[in-house]
């Protein structure tokens, strides 16, 4: 696989078109569907199930996230995490020896509060991901990368995430920590990235609108941000993070990971 390792350092994305086998997607889909089956039937035990095929595979979980039964949405969103396709997706060795080359050292981690599975409900404000870079959310390493497939063709309107192209070559931004949104139960996040709106137009914007055996990486330091889900669809996507063991930084503090392991990044560190 010949991989222009020169965009992703000038850029800070990478894509990749038809990286994993439609099989292995096929089996994360047809895991989702049959496990949203069975939680469903808890509530609705007459409930005839449709046949499962590539499309419909989230026909459940939506219909669940309709009917207002929450219990049913956190547990699909946890079991994403337990589903063997998604571990071959972070384990996949062709991935890997690809990180080596993006990140530029053999000594890569995984962080393990930074994998699982986006559910992006239609309409919905409350997880829409707020421009950030990952880093500081996720930490580990300032030099790491972001490993991103969809479950499903994006389209525009399924609100693909927005990459600031060229914006990692600006470091750590500075970033302001507001609980108030999360005290009023607007936004999960509680990072403010200090950017103005000119500075931010002067990176050119680009969309992962990808395809589902497509894979999207980007430097752990990119800004983006979600784009808003104004389709009907849900927006499925598998995400996990890997991080350089010998940056100094990252040895300065432990390889610690972030919010997941209860760590609010702090710049005065010296992050
Ligand atoms: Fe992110």
């Amino acid at each position: 696989m010949k991989i222009n390792t020169k965009s992703f350092h000038e850029n800070g994305y990478l894509i990749v078109k038809n990286f994993y086998s439609e099989t292995l997607i096929n089996q994360i889909k047809k895991d989702i569907f049959d496990i949203s089956i069975q939680i469903y039937k808890k509530y609705n035990p007459d409930f005839v199930p449709p046949k499962f095929n590539q499309k419909n595979f989230d026909e459940v979980v939506l219909r669940a996230r309709n009917e207002k039964i929450s219990e049913i949405t956190s547990a699909i969103y946890d079991a994403c995490k337990k589903l063997r396709g998604f571990y071959e997706i972070i384990s996949n060795k062709k991935l890997h020896l690809l990180a080596e080359k993006l990140i530029g050292s053999k000594k890569l981690g995984i962080l393990p509060g930074g994998f699982g599975m986006r559910i992006d409900y239609p309409k919905d404000r409350y997880w829409k991901a707020r421009l950030h870079q990952d880093y500081t959310s996720q930490l580990g390493s300032p030099n790491g990368i972001v490993c991103y497939t969809p479950l499903g063709k994006l389209n525009k309107k399924m609100g693909p995430v927005i990459l600031y192209s060229k914006s990692h070559k600006k470091g750590v931004f500075k970033t302001k920590v507001d609980l108030s949104g999360l005290k009023k139960k607007k936004t999960y996040d509680p990072y403010y990235i200090q950017i103005s709106k000119k500075e931010l137009k002067k990176f050119k914007v680009k969309y992962l609108n990808l395809k589902e055996t497509d894979l999207g990486l980007f430097h752990f330091l990119l800004l983006h941000e979600s784009g808003f889900n104004s389709s009907n669809q849900i927006r499925w996507s598998m995400v996990h993070r890997m991080f350089d063991f010998s940056h100094k930084q990252a040895i300065n503090q432990n390889y610690i990971g972030g919010l997941m392991e209860g760590n609010i990044f702090k710049r005065s560190k010296n992050i």
